[in-house]
C-alpha cells in the first residue's frame, strides 16, 4: 500500500461528508498553493525523464493529466511535479458557465470509477488567457481543451469554437477540440462527418488540433470521423472520453450506476484500448493518439502504446492511486516505446 492509498486517499475521501468535488476543490487549492521548494521535492520523487516526440511536440515523458481534473488552469505548476509530462487544461467554453447543478460527481470506489456531469463549469476563455499570461511557461507542454458554450445553439458552434481559439491558440503547445462530452447537449453530435469537417475547416493551422471522441461512436462512425480528420488535417486524436454506458461495475456499485453522465475509470479500460487500436489500424498510423480511458495501473498505460497510441494521460486513476501511477505510468511506457 502507498503512502496516498493508506494515508492521503482516506482523508480525500472523506472530505465535505465524502462529497467528491469537495475533495477536488480542497486538493485543487492545496496544489495551486504549493511552493516552489515543496514543488521542487515532489518533482524529484516523481517525475520520469522518457522522452517522446508526437505531432512536432517533444514530452519529457509520455503521461499527460487529462482535461477536466484543472479545467481554469489554478494548479498548473503543481501538475510537473507531481510527474505529469504534459497537461491538458479545460475544457474551456467561449463564455463562463456554472455547469450543472450539484451533485454532478460520484465515486463508484469499488469499481475504481467515476460517474460526473459536471457540464463544463468554467470560467471561461479569456480568464484562461489571462491567467496563462501571467503565469508563463509550464515548462511542460500545455494541451487547451476547447468546448461549446452551453448558450449557444448547435448551428454556432464553429464561431463559439473559434472565439476561444483565438484567445487561446498562442499559449497551447496542442489544442484539443472537445466534441464528446456527454453533459452537454446536442454536443456529441459535432463528431459527424459534415460538423467535425466544419469545426477543423476553421480551428486547423497554427497550432496542433486535436479531436477527442467518444467511446460509444461506432466504428463506422469513428472511421467516418479519421476520414475527415486526415482530409483537414488534424495533428492527432484523444481517445476516449468518458462513456454513457455501464458495463463492467461491481455489484456494490449498481445503485450509483443510475446517475446520469458519464463513467470513466477502471470500466472503460477495455473499450478505450479497442477504440485506440481501431483508430491506429484505421488511420495505418498517420494519425498520432493520446490514449485516455481507465488506466488504473501502469500497465494500463503501457498497452495503451501497444494499441496504437503515442501518448497516454490519466484522470480516475490518478483519484484512486495518486503520483505513484503517474510515475508508474511514465516508467513502464518508457519501457514499451521502441
Ligand atoms: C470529473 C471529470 C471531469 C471531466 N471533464 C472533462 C472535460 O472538461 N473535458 C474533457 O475533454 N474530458 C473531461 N473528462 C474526461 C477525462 O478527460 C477522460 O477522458 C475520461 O475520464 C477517461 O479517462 P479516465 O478513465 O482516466 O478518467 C472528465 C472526467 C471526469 C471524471
Amino acid at each position: 500500500m502507498s503512502v496516498f492509498t493508506g494515508a492521503v486517499r482516506p482523508v480525500l475521501f472523506r472530505l465535505g461528508g465524502g462529497d467528491p468535488e469537495k475533495a477536488h476543490e480542497f486538493t485543487l487549492a492545496r496544489l495551486a498553493a504549493l511552493g516552489a521548494r515543496s514543488r521542487a521535492l515532489l518533482h524529484r520523487r516523481y517525475a520520469v525523464q522518457a522522452p517522446v516526440e508526437a505531432f512536432g511536440v517533444r514530452f519529457p515523458n509520455a503521461v499527460g493529466l487529462a482535461a477536466g481534473m484543472d479545467k481554469n488552469g489554478v494548479a498548473l505548476p503543481a501538475w510537473p511535479a507531481l510527474g505529469f509530462g504534459f497537461v491538458e487544461v479545460g475544457t474551456v467554453t467561449a463564455r463562463a458557465q456554472p455547469g450543472n447543478d450539484r451533485p454532478r460527481l460520484f465515486r463508484l470506489r469499488d469499481s475504481e470509477a467515476v460517474i460526473n456531469r459536471m457540464g463544463f463549469n468554467n470560467a471561461g476563455a479569456a480568464a484562461l488567457a489571462s491567467r496563462l499570461e501571467a503565469l508563463g511557461p509550464v515548462g511542460v507542454p500545455l494541451g487547451i481543451s476547447l468546448g461549446k458554450s452551453k448558450v449557444t445553439p448547435l448551428e454556432e458552434a464553429v464561431e463559439d469554437y473559434l472565439t476561444s481559439y483565438n484567445l487561446l491558440h498562442g499559449y497551447a503547445d496542442y489544442i484539443a477540440v472537445n466534441v464528446s462530452s456527454p453533459n452537454t447537449p446536442g454536443l456529441r453530435t459535432l463528431q459527424d462527418k459534415a460538423a467535425i469537417g466544419a469545426l477543423l475547416g476553421a480551428l486547423v493551422g497554427r497550432v496542433p488540433v486535436l479531436v477527442k471522441i467518444a467511446p460509444d461512436l461506432t466504428d463506422e462512425a469513428v472511421a467516418e470521423l479519421l476520414e475527415v480528420c486526415l482530409a483537414r488535417g488534424a495533428a492527432g486524436v484523444i481517445a476516449t472520453n468518458t462513456t454513457l454506458a455501464r458495463d463492467g461495475l461491481a455489484e456494490t456499485d449498481r445503485p450509483r450506476a443510475a446517475e446520469a453522465g458519464g463513467l470513466s475509470g477502471r470500466p472503460l479500460t477495455a473499450r478505450a484500448r479497442e477504440v485506440v487500436r481501431f483508430v491506429h489500424t484505421e488511420t495505418g498510423g498517420r494519425l498520432p493518439i493520446i490514449g485516455v480511458g481507465g488506466i488504473a495501473e501502469p500497465d494500463d498505460a503501457a498497452r495503451m502504446l501497444d494499441a496504437g497510441a503515442s501518448l497516454v494521460q490519466l484522470y480516475t486513476g490518478f483519484i484512486y492511486r495518486g503520483p505513484d501511477l503517474v510515475k508508474g505510468a511514465a516508467r513502464a511506457c518508457a519501457r514499451a516505446l521502441p
